[in-house]
């Protein structure tokens, strides 16, 4: 119970609705109206029992519900924020038939406020304990009417196809052909797609045999499991501390790259200066994973920050990087006086100073003709569909698809 001078759950909702319009106002883009209303309805405490009520209402925290042996996260309830974002990319209408794909409880008792009593929707989970975990927490608000089955995302639910709006909430590393086959023609898909290691939450419309991106922005989620769990290639430079991640089907020289991490540092300024809240990685990123060969992501802990060994834009994160043999590079930034950052460029090997201006080079082009031109367009295609019917684009291949990612003209 809330003491005198601790908000309840109603201020804590009204809060957190207005943290959430405050941080969309930042990156210009508001929350769906009828999403917010939903938000304001919906006791969060419920799905995520055990924790401060404040905490529960925290608009960037997600909560943990599960983890595996070694510890990592493979389910939780996600971030209220992140549901406000999709959800509002999701567009859902009253009469919607909706499937979730990946449980929680909070998201699908989301989905009922939108759908109305002629709405339907399903909400599918892997395993069991979050499958029960969900109708036990939708049950206790008096939600009965969701659909909460046990079921592998990757082949959907045929049983309740065809589906008006299917939101994927967990992380998909391809676009399974039941997806497609189970939207409507002219219906939306969101779901959090890994491409080339940095995860979008994309909305996409059926168009056909495809689907074709609307907007997509930044997210994290946890892996897919099942029948279409693809795991990345990690790449040890100094234990757990310094590490590349490779994307499928990437290889990189692992030895050549530890000894190259011992070898001085090159650094290239790139001229470009982001400010302290400019949501500038969304579109930078995929940038340079689309137009430079060998594109993959460095981490490195804060450890490895104090020990001098890297220093990458935000310790702890994936931050962008390429290799090239013995050689890589990656992203670094230098603060300024007046706030924001120079962006520039660290490279460690033989061709350390070729490779770090490579890699500084398409930087300098976004920060000149790309930082305010339109968004990538994604648009996914059946696997085995011919080169000449692909648009002219950056082709990611997947088991199921071919991804086409192309950049508009600045204009
Ligand atoms: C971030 S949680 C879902 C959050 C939830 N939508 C909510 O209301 O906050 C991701 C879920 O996806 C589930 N998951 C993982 N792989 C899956 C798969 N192949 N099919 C269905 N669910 C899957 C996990 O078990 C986990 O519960």
């Amino acid at each position: 119970m809330p003491t005198a001078d601790e908000p309840g759950p109603d201020a804590l909702r009204r809060k957190l609705v207005a943290a959430i319009d405050d941080w969309r106002a930042e990156l210009f883009a508001p929350v769906d109206p009828a999403v917010r209303a939903a938000m304001l309805t919906i006791p969060r405490e419920v799905f995520v029992p055990g924790i401060p009520l404040a905490d529960a209402y925290d608009e960037h925290s997600a909560v943990v519900t599960k983890r595996d042996a070694h510890g990592i996260a493979i389910s939780s309830v996600s971030a209220p924020s992140i549901v406000a974002m999709m959800l509002t990319q999701l567009d859902v209408r009253p009469g919607h038939r909706v499937l979730e794909i990946g449980s929680g409880g909070y998201n699908a008792a989301l989905l009922r406020e939108l759908v109305g009593p002629d709405g339907r929707v399903t909400s599918a989970d892997v395993d069991p304990d979050v499958v029960e975990r969900a109708r036990r927490c939708l049950a206790a608000i008096g939600c009965t009417d969701v659909e909460v089955v046990q079921a592998d995302g990757e082949f959907g639910v045929p049983d309740g196809a065809p589906y008006d709006r299917i939101v994927v909430t967990v992380e998909a590393a391809d676009t399974p052909p039941a997806w497609v086959a189970q939207l409507v023609d002219g219906g939306r898909l969101v779901v959090p797609l890994r491409l080339c290691g940095l995860t979008r939450s994309v909305a996409f419309d059926r168009v056909g045999r495809t689907l074709v991106s609307r907007g997509y922005e930044l997210c994290g989620f946890v892996r897919m499991r099942g029948a279409g769990e693809r795991r990345e290639l990690r790449v040890s430079l100094d234990g757990d501390d310094v590490y590349l991640v490779l994307d499928d089907g990437q290889h990189a020289d692992a030895a050549a790259l530890r000894t190259a991490l011992r070898r001085p540092r090159v650094e290239r300024p790139t001229g470009v200066v982001v400010g302290p809240e400019e949501p500038y990685v969304e579109h930078l990123d995929l940038w340079l994973a689309t137009t430079l060969r060998g594109f993959c992501l460095l981490t490195a802990s804060e450890r490895a920050v104090e020990r001098g060994l890297a220093y990458p834009t935000w310790a702890g994160g994936g931050t962008p990087a390429i290799t090239r043999g013995g050689t890589f590079a990656y992203r670094s930034w230098r603060r300024q006086a007046a706030g924001g950052a120079e962006l520039s460029v660290l490279a460690h090997g033989p061709d350390a100073a070729e490779l770090a201006e490579e890699f500084a080079e398409p930087h300098r082009v976004w920060g000149r003709d790309r930082r305010t031109a339109p968004p990538a367009r994604i648009v996914v295609h059946p696997a085995g569909t011919p080169d000449a019917e692909l648009p002219a684009g950056f082709v990611l291949d997947r088991p199921h698809t071919r991804t086409v990612i192309s950049w508009p003209d600045a204009g």
